[in-house]
Parts: structure tokens; sequence; C-alpha cells
């Protein structure tokens, strides 16, 4: 069992109590952050396909907190959550229960290959030992239909703010976060095309006046996340 598996086996049932401690401190729950993420892949694929009938990975979908949302706002027919932690899989397995459009692996072995049309990743390669972050890339890659679409959100450790709300999360202590420098290194030697970066999420509710800026701001890395944008090529 991976040291990751270790972790979200042992935090699973309180994922949601740890996550929500450290989040505090921007004034705003999970559900704004994952909401956030989510809309601005809706919005960035829009552009570039039709948005029915897709097929969704999560890769390190956790309880999965965000399967629900990626499913109504990508209007997905099918999510497939993966996570290497059982327990927070049955979590999300129960959460879920009685829809047909979800998924479930532990390992991701029952994924066909090509057969994914987005992949969605949050918060997952921070937790993921450098030496193996290009083997799960290489998977994710081979999921993906030619054509299809990463999407890589990432904690920014160029943010002061992000450094202070991992601090205070349990399930973080051996977290290594990634620049988006190595995150776009990484793309590129998987043989991604990068198409782009975005930072997210730069003012906490108490500035939430100021959150009709972030749009603009997008393209300066300082936000608390940032998202890499990555293309299979056909
Ligand atoms: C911080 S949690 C994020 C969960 C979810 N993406 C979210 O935003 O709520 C990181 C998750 O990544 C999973 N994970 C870490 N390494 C993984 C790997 N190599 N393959 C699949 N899942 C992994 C962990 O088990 C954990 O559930």
């Amino acid at each position: 069992m991976s040291s990751s598996a270790a972790t979200f086996d042992s935090s699973a049932d309180v994922y949601a109590e740890q996550l929500d401690k450290g989040i505090s401190l921007s004034g705003e729950s999970a559900d704004y952050f994952v909401e956030g993420r989510v809309r601005f892949l809706a919005d960035y694929l829009e552009h570039q396909m039709p948005l029915h009938d897709l097929q969704v990975l999560d890769f390190g979908c956790g309880v999965g907190n965000a399967c629900g949302t990626l499913r109504e706002q990508l209007r997905a027919q099918r999510v497939t959550g993966v996570d290497c932690s059982t327990k927070s899989i049955d979590i999300a397995q129960r959460r879920y229960t009685g829809s047909v459009a979800y998924d479930w692996s532990v390992d991701g072995q029952s994924i066909a290959m090509e057969s994914m049309d987005v992949v969605y990743t949050s918060g997952v390669f921070h937790h993921i030992a450098p030496e193996q972050r290009q083997a799960e890339l290489q998977n994710i890659f081979g999921w993906l239909k030619p054509g299809g679409y990463l999407a890589l959100f990432e904690n920014n450790p160029w943010n002061p703010g992000t450094k202070w709300v991992m601090s205070r999360i349990a399930f973080d202590a051996d977290a290594q976060c990634l620049t988006p420098i190595e995150a776009r290194r990484r793309l590129a030697a998987t043989g991604f095309e990068v198409l782009e970066t975005r930072s997210l999420f730069y003012f906490p509710r108490l500035l939430r006046f100021l959150r009709p800026l972030e749009g603009l701001l997008s393209p300066i890395p300082l936000g608390a996340q940032y998202v890499v944008m990555a293309k299979r090529p056909c």
C-alpha cells in the first residue's frame, strides 16, 4: 500500500472535517472551491467540444466531493472516480448509491484505454511522490481518447496563504507541492500538448467584492490554486 493510500484510508472518515479546518481561513467551504474549479473547466471545454454524453474521469476523487458537480456541469454521461484509498472510494460509492452514472475504481485497472473525454484531477499530485508522478500521468494519458482533455488543478506553492492553509490540514503533512513549471514540464514530457495555465482563487470571502477581477488576474501565477489545461494530441 502506498503512503498516500494509508494516509487517506485513515483520514477518509474525517476528510471533510480536516479540509474545512484548513479552508475556513478563506471564509469559504470546500464546495465553493469545487464549484469554482468545475465552472472554470466547463467554461473552458464549452469552447473546445460539445458538452454532452462525455466520459469523465476524476483521478484521485477522494470521497467524491467533485463527482456530482462534474456530472452536472459537464453534462457527463458517466463520471468514473479513481482513488488509491479504498476507504475513500467506499464512502464515495455510498454517497452516490443508486445512480448508474458513476463508476468507481481503486487501481484504475478496469478503465479501458482511450475511453475518457476529460480527466479532472485536483489536489492529488502533491500527494504523489515525485518519482511516481510521471507514471501516473502516463496512466491518465493512456485513459484519454486522442483529442481528450486533462485539467490538472493544484495548490499553488507560490501563494503564502496556500501554505498556511496546508499547514493546518493533517492529511497534508507529507505533501510535496509542485509548481506550475513542474506540472507543465511533466505534462509535456508525457506527450501532452500543454494548452494554458490559469491561477484561481485570489481573494478570501472578506475581499469577495474584488472577485470580479479574478479572471483578469488569472495569468498571474499567484492565486491559491492553479490549473494546467492539456490535451492528448489527436
Ligand atoms: C487532497 S485529496 C483530494 C481529493 C479530491 N480530489 C478532492 O478535491 O476532494 C487527494 C486524494 O488523492 C488520492 N491519491 C493520492 N495518490 C494517488 C494515486 N497515486 N492514485 C490515485 N489516487 C491518489 C488520495 O487517496 C486522496 O483521496
